[in-house]
């Protein structure tokens, strides 16, 4: 079996070395890749499927651009949504009407096309304002009042920072958030462990979203139960939905939920793996990932799957380059990674090889994941860990996964 991982981040660096794990033995392949990911899978250029049995696609942008439907059309197996499917990550709009046709709990929300339009539906503040397009988890401004709304308004309708797509603007839910993903096989929906992410780059989620700064799993106060509630309230009325219009989802669906006084309400849909909430999960997974993604691939294939955990929490931090989110800063060298210990799990999200040595290239650089018998043993050894690796401005939340 060879299974190949589209990707060159945090994410496909622990779907890599899951996949790994498998009893099967797969030849594990990945493509672009990144050094780190060079360590434990050979690498493929972008667009080589050449003998690949199975594509197992990490990032949201292929996936809405059709990857899924051109490997299909060449008779390769991939774990992943088709164009249409992915829509629900690939446009907001998309989604919350989906969400509305399947009765699914959300924010009240307006798509709005000029900045005028924009404030004249915000009723109250804060308010919250998301490019309807794709934006690596940048595309979302909480406002707090009028002048913080004009001015997302206009950077995302008349400067089009990302591009020239229309703006949601929603009613400002307020909760704790969790991430609660879903294998999908086109009929039924099978849950993960949730996570918690951190989506702010300051401590005390103070600042601009970004990507995600750090994540754990599981959640005290989100148990089997709870997980169930969600999963049928939520992720199988989607499935269902799409499945009713002709447009099955097989692959994972990541629903971003908050948790608030009136129930739980999703944020957002994913379509893929949630980084880096994948690097505090996966390694809670016990049994055969490979299995699992392969069954996604077949219309009912998870029939009788069942997933297990290990109780042990895991903790992920993440370590960006200076200027992040804002920016990022590439070059510099990167050390301590040789010194880890062992049980520790060190990622690579935005690294390069340059005569030698490893250096930053890109915004999240770095992922460093602990277990521990609870979050808080789990949290001091990522955090001891994470304390060894040192590069030029890098930046690194120390509030993650506090109790
Ligand atoms: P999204 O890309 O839609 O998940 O938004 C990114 C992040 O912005 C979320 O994880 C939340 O932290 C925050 N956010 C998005 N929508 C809302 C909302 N309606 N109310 C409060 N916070 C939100
Ligand atoms: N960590 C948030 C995401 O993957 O979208």
């Amino acid at each position: 079996m060879r299974v190949l991982v589209v990707g060159a981040g945090g994410r496909e660096h622990a779907l890599v070395r899951a996949l790994a794990r498998s009893p099967q033995a797969p030849e594990v392949l990945c493509a672009p890749g990144n050094p780190g990911i060079a360590q434990d899978a050979e690498l493929r250029p972008e667009g080589d499927y050449d003998g690949v049995d199975l594509v197992v696609v990490g990032p949201e942008v292929p996936l809405v651009d059709g990857l899924a439907d051109d490997l299909a059309e060449r008779g390769i197996a991939c774990f992943g949504p088709s164009a249409a499917a992915a829509r629900l990550e690939g446009s907001k709009a998309f989604a919350k009407e989906v969400m509305a046709a399947a009765g699914i709990p959300t924010a009240g929300h307006w798509t709005v096309r000029t900045v005028p339009d924009g404030l004249a539906v915000i009723a109250s503040y804060p308010a919250v304002i998301k490019s309807d397009g794709l934006a690596a988890g940048k595309g979302v401004v909480i406002a707090a009042d009028e002048d913080e709304a004009r001015a997302a308004l206009h950077e995302m309708l008349v400067e089009r920072r990302f591009g020239d797509h229309p703006v949601v603007v929603e009613e400002h839910l307020a909760g704790e958030e969790v991430s609660l993903l879903a294998l999908c096989d086109g009929e039924r929906a099978v849950p993960l462990a949730p996570a918690r992410d951190y989506k702010r780059i300051g401590e005390g989620d103070t600042g601009p979203n970004t990507g995600g700064m750090g994540a754990f799993s599981p959640l005290d106060d989100f148990g089997d139960a709870r997980i169930a509630e969600v999963v049928a309230t939520v992720h199988q009325p989607v499935v269902d939905e799409l499945a009713r219009r002709g447009t099955p989802f097989h692959g994972v669906l990541y629903a971003g939920l908050m948790l608030t006084a009136e129930g739980v309400k999703v944020l957002e849909f994913n379509v893929r793996f949630g980084d880096p909430e994948t690097q505090a999960v996966l390694p809670r997974l016990r049994g055969d990932l490979l299995d699992l993604l392969e069954r996604c691939t077949r219309p009912g294939g998870l029939a009788g799957a069942r997933l297990d955990w290990d109780p042990r929490a895991a903790v992920t931090l993440v370590l960006a380059s200076r200027g992040y989110p804002a920016g990022s800063s590439s070059g510099d060298v990167i050390s301590g990674l040789d010194g880890i210990p062992g049980g520790i799990e060190v990622t690579h999200a935005g690294t390069a090889e340059r005569s030698g040595a490893v250096v930053t290239a890109g915004g999240r650089v770095l992922n460093v994941t602990a277990l521990g018998e609870d979050r808080a043993a789990a949290r001091s050894a990522a955090y001891a860990a994470a304390a060894m690796i040192e590069f030029e401005g890098a930046q690194l939340r120390g509030d993650i996964a506090a109790p």
